[in-house]
């Protein structure tokens, strides 16, 4: 069943000592490279090294992001960094950034700005740069002309190199560029500090194939690479022993999981082998529609402790537009698989992403999509203008349609989707839902969790409730993007 025979490597977190460049054209190459699965080991002479350092680390991107910052957080511990929640306090900064769209990428350039007239006063400042954007030349290119105060930059795909670059950035007190652009193999073992006790990711696939006209993921995050089904087991049931009661299963596409890897192994297995484990509440995220299959759909409406809950971006409802895309599916194909989950998982929250004014949508592609969002009623929606990518091929697509057009589609697509967020919502009025306690909200002074269908609950309770509680909650009045309501077990 297991396709390649992968065997446990020891990688230390070393550095090559040459700088490496970022290359689009490598990047993008999709070869049949076979992977190993290497196991991370600290370097025993870096161990808290920089005892007396305190670090500020600024995640920009989404939840892939977020984990890789729980695994860099771990590793600047491991030199004896301790973080802190100014970055004026800090004696290293680092930038954990994304490249999804421009919005992004300026936040991380304007954060550089304030950064260059902190370390005019303060000297010592250690400042890096790592995530996406690290993995694009043209910023690569843009810190080496233009910002020579950044200490280092690294990529995603040598996260684990980090002790090693830090070190060296320091000894040697000269601008490093480490950015590999061809994915590497996968390293298991790298320590984490997870950012609650009762929530944690688990990656279960890298990269992306899909190669979507308008995304810089495939560039930036490398070909599709599912890691062994064993050691996501294995972190999974360590994660049940320390007491944790919601994994999410991350990927850029997870519907993809296992392809790479096995002839006959896909998520709706591994989803089930972790659904039969004592772990009360799995989610998972983000599905492509095209690799959804009716088992998995079964697999998920089987469980109920698999959440009842899909993120399905769609992006256009117009067929035209999808096609330059590049999305596999028709808006017809689409609708039938979204009826489908909806008939077979009870109670089912579906969310989904939309990207308006794509070059060439017109009018009637736009009406095409406001349809589609008036069938589907999602229970959520991340809607976004779009952004040209450098290197990406819908950035060479000429583009007619005017900001102040796709602003203001973007208002009439917002009036569509939150009608539907405050129906639904509606519909839980006076209904008792699970919620997993995630802490007391300041202002209202209610206990804040979210229901099994991922919509934030405010509560009141007349017991003191612990954080990663599951409790039930009956919820008393609906409000857009939340609800409102009382304990009651
Ligand atoms: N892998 C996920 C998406 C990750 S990016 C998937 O395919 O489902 C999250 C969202 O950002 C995308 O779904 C898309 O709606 C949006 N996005 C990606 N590239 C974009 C761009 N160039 N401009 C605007 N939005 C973009
Ligand atoms: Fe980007 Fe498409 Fe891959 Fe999602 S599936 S990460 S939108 S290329
Ligand atoms: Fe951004 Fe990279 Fe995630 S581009 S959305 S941080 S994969």
């Amino acid at each position: 069943m297991l396709k390649k025979i992968a065997k446990y490597d020891i990688i230390y977190g070393n550095g090559s000592g040459c700088m490496h460049l970022p290359d689009y054209k490598e990047a993008r190459s999709r070869d049949k490279r076979t992977y190993k699965t290497l196991k991370f080991e600290m370097n025993s002479s870096f161990k808290n090294k920089y005892a007396d350092k305190k670090f500020y680390l600024k995640t920009y991107g989404c939840q892939m992001n977020e984990h890789d910052s729980e695994n860099i957080e771990a590793l600047l511990c491991s030199l004896g960094f301790v973080k802190v929640d100014d970055y004026l306090d800090a004696d290293l900064v680092l930038l954990n950034t994304c490249s999804i769209r421009e919005n992004a990428h300026n936040k991380a350039f304007g954060m550089l700005g304030r950064l260059k007239h902190l370390k005019n006063e303060k000297k010592d400042l250690l400042i890096g740069l790592c995530g996406c954007m690290a993995q694009e030349s043209s910023v690569v290119e843009q810190i080496r002309r233009d910002y020579k105060f950044v200490d280092f930059v690294f990529g995603t795909h040598n996260l684990y190199q980090l002790p090693n670059i830090i070190d060296k950035a320091i000894e040697e007190n000269r601008q490093q560029i480490e950015v590999f652009s061809r994915e590497g193999d996968l390293v298991e073992g790298l320590p984490v500090v997870r950012a609650t006790p009762f929530k944690a990711y688990v990656n279960i696939i890298y990269g992306c194939d899909k190669f979507c006209t308008y995304c810089i993921v495939p560039y930036t995050r490398g070909r599709e690479r599912s890691r062994r089904k064993e050691d996501i087991l294995k972190e999974i049931d360590e994660l049940i022993k320390g007491g944790y009661k919601e994994v999410t299963l991350l990927g850029q596409n997870v519907n993809a999981y296992g392809k790479d890897l096995y002839e006959n192994y896909t998520l709706g297995n591994l989803l089930e082998e972790i659904a039969l484990k004592n772990i009360p509440r799995i989610r998972f995220m983000t599905s492509h529609p095209w690799d959804f299959t009716d088992n998995m759909i079964e697999v998920i409406g089987k469980y109920p402790n698999i959440m009842p809950s899909v993120h399905l971006p769609v992006q256009s409802g117009s067929n035209r537009i999808l096609k330059l895309m590049g999305r596999r599916y028709t808006k017809e194909s689409y609708l039938e698989l979204f009826k489908k989950i909806k008939e077979t998982v009870p109670g089912v929250a579906i969310s989904t992403d939309i990207i308006v004014g794509f070059p060439g949508e017109k009018e009637e592609d736009f009406l095409e999509t406001l349809d589609l969002v008036e069938k589907c009623k999602y229970d959520n929606a991340y809607t976004f203008i779009f952004s040209k990518r450098q290197g990406t091929p819908a950035c060479k697509l000429t583009d007619e349609v005017s900001l102040e057009e796709k602003e203001e589609r973007l208002q009439r697509l917002n009036a569509v989707v939150n009608k539907y967020f405050l129906e639904n919502n509606k519909k839980l009025e006076n209904k008792i839902v699970p919620v997993l306690v995630e802490g007391i909200s300041e202002k209202k002074e209610m206990y804040y969790g979210y229901s099994d269908t991922n919509k934030l609950i405010n509560f009141v309770s007349n017991k003191e409730l612990q954080a990663g509680d599951i409790v039930k909650v009956k919820i008393n009045a609906a409000k857009t993007w939340s609800l409102d309501g009382e304990l009651v077990g």
